[in-house]
């Protein structure tokens, strides 16, 4: 053999990873390999692998006698839809993807690269975690690239998918990263698994139930979106990436877009019903207002009671967050509270404008809130918020009660503008819970109680069941009608695509975690 076929014979080993018969296992379970996923992800021909001939140091158990090149990860760089990333996707078939010392050096390797190069970070998990033969070394190569997870937060997003079953270590990094993608049935994160359990708990549970994508999709909220399959979640990922700037310097890439004679939109005058009770999908709102077809929901199955996501706005990439009044009627709760905070915190570390759309009738009152901290984790989006210097925008469509008023991105935290609808109610409370406290006297020493209910509780309505005391106040910007909703949103974030706000000098803050 000369030394270019040498070479070529090389780079054919590498890409076999853990030899055909463990990729045959891969398929078996429905599985794609570390290569096929790339395939799948990059642009055509853009992929430059890097370290393909790495090879682990161990020397315990026998292992100087098993080689792999590589060393179950593959690392490089490519580009999705034209723009560069950093990438790394795990070998299962080889060791079970498992970090050895070596096998973290590559990850960090690529990591500085991104860092230096300010190109988004992207990591295809399929891990049995820590590699068992080499003890302290890959425990340190997890810490090592945990310290790069965090100096890399807010400055390049970082993407996690899960493909695979992620153990111990493996998944504590991805849930540093912005974002993380589980696969339905092929996926699982868990810091021990099942037979752990078993024996520490004796609790008997599947993996799917420990730490599935449904499972954490909706219950835990460790991940973000779900995919049925990993073609799907590699489709997700291009997705997602094209709504996020490169680098926390960069803005979001623009689609262009050309203003119509006429950006009314009629649907959006009858979402909100009548009757102030009764509930209605807060989607259409969305769907009503953005560019056609471009929502893509984050955090879906979870807290279903708030909607995030992504969509465009005349071209422009923005974050919505909104009070969803189909689900516990748009109530603000704990886990909500930390869904939107994280969303809320993501976009303003890139650069994303917020669009909120509020019909929040407050916090949830109860034991189970209370114990669960409801006050630290409404105070993580009210901290979220004050602190977004990104270009914000509320829409309030219907209620905006009592604490949940403020929180929800009102004028008094640094809302850039505030719109809200006729519907719009703005006070302490409902008028009903309000009639109730303030003419308690009254309405107990009425001849008829009930009617002096109604009349009072109408009373406070007419007071204040309407956007008018907050607008005398400028609290509200500008009464508009629901129609008017989309291009007033274009203009006024074409009027903030330059605004400018400096954060008094500090360390860093102290969000309530
Ligand atoms: C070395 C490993 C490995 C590991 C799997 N393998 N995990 N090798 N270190 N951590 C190897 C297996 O020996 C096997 O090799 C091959 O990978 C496939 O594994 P299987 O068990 O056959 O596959 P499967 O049945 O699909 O089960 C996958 C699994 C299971 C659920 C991941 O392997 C497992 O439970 N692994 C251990 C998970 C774990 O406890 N990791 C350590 C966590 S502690 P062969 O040669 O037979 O193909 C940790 C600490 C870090 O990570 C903490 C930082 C905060």
């Amino acid at each position: 053999m000369d030394k270019r076929e040498k070479l070529i014979h090389k780079r054919e080993l590498a890409k076999l990873g853990g030899g055909v018969n463990r990729i045959d296992a891969q398929h078996n379970k429905g599985k794609l390999t570390a290569r096929e996923r790339l395939h799948l992800l990059l642009d055509r021909g853009s992929f430059e692998e890097i370290d393909a001939f790495v090879k682990h140091r161990s020397t315990d158990f026998g292992m100087e006698k098993i080689h792999y090149p590589g060393d179950g990860v593959i690392t490089g760089y490519g580009t999705v839809n034209g723009r560069l990333i950093f990438v790394f996707s795990q070998d299962f078939t080889v060791f079970g993807g498992s970090l050895s010392e070596t096998h973290a050096e590559k990850i960090c390797k690529i990591m500085d690269m991104a860092m230096k190069n300010g190109a988004p970070l992207i990591g295809l998990n399929d891990s049995g975690g820590a590699r068992i033969q080499e003890g302290v070394v890959s425990l340190g190569g997890y810490a090592d690239i945990f310290y790069r997870n965090t100096l890399a937060s807010g400055v390049v997003p970082q993407i996690s998918v899960i493909m695979g079953p992620c153990a111990g270590g493996a998944v504590y990094s991805p849930a540093i990263t912005d974002f993380i993608m589980m696969v339905e049935n092929s996926s699982y994160m868990f810091v021990t698994g099942p037979n752990v359990v078993k024996t520490v708990t004796n609790e008997e549970v599947s993996s799917e139930e420990l730490g599935g994508a449904s499972v954490h999709g909706s219950k835990s909220g460790v991940s973000h979106i779900s995919a049925i399959n990993e073609r799907e979640a590699m489709n997700n990922l291009r997705k997602l990436l094209s709504y996020i700037p490169q680098n926390c310097e960069e803005r979001p890439p623009f689609m262009s877009y050309t203003l119509k004679d006429n950006e009314l939109r009629e649907a959006l005058k009858n979402c909100v019903p009548e009757n102030p009770n009764q509930p209605y999908d807060i989607k259409e709102v969305i769907e009503g207002i953005i560019d056609e077809e471009t929502f893509f929901e984050v955090h879906k199955d979870f807290a279903e009671n708030i909607v995030v996501g992504f969509a465009r706005l005349a071209g422009r990439s923005i974050g919505i967050v909104a009070n969803q009044p189909a689900f516990l009627a748009g109530v603000l709760d704990v886990k909500s509270s930390q869904k939107a905070a994280r969303f809320v915190r993501f976009c303003d570390s890139f650069n994303i404008p917020l669009l909120v759309l509020e019909d929040v009738p407050g916090f949830l009152p109860g034991t189970d809130q209370e114990w669960n901290a409801i006050i630290t984790n409404g105070a993580k989006l009210l901290y979220a918020f004050c602190e977004a210097t990104v270009p914000r925008v509320t829409v309030i469509t219907r209620k905006a009660y009592g604490g949940a008023y403020d929180v929800m991105n009102s004028k008094h935290i640094g809302a850039d503008m505030n719109f809200a609808w006729p519907s719009a109610e703005i006070a302490v409370m409902g008028a009903k819970g309000a009639a109730e406290i303030i003419f308690k006297k009254e309405i107990t020493e009425s001849g008829d109680p009930e009617e002096a209910w109604k009349q009072k509780e109408a009373e406070y309505a007419g007071i204040f069941a309407n956007p008018y005391r907050a607008a005398e106040r400028g609290f509200i910007d500008e009464v508009i009608l629901p129609e008017e909703t989309r291009i007033k949103l274009i203009k006024a974030f074409k009027m903030l695509e330059n605004k400018v706000v400096n954060l008094p000098k500090k360390k860093h803050g102290n969000i309530p975690l």
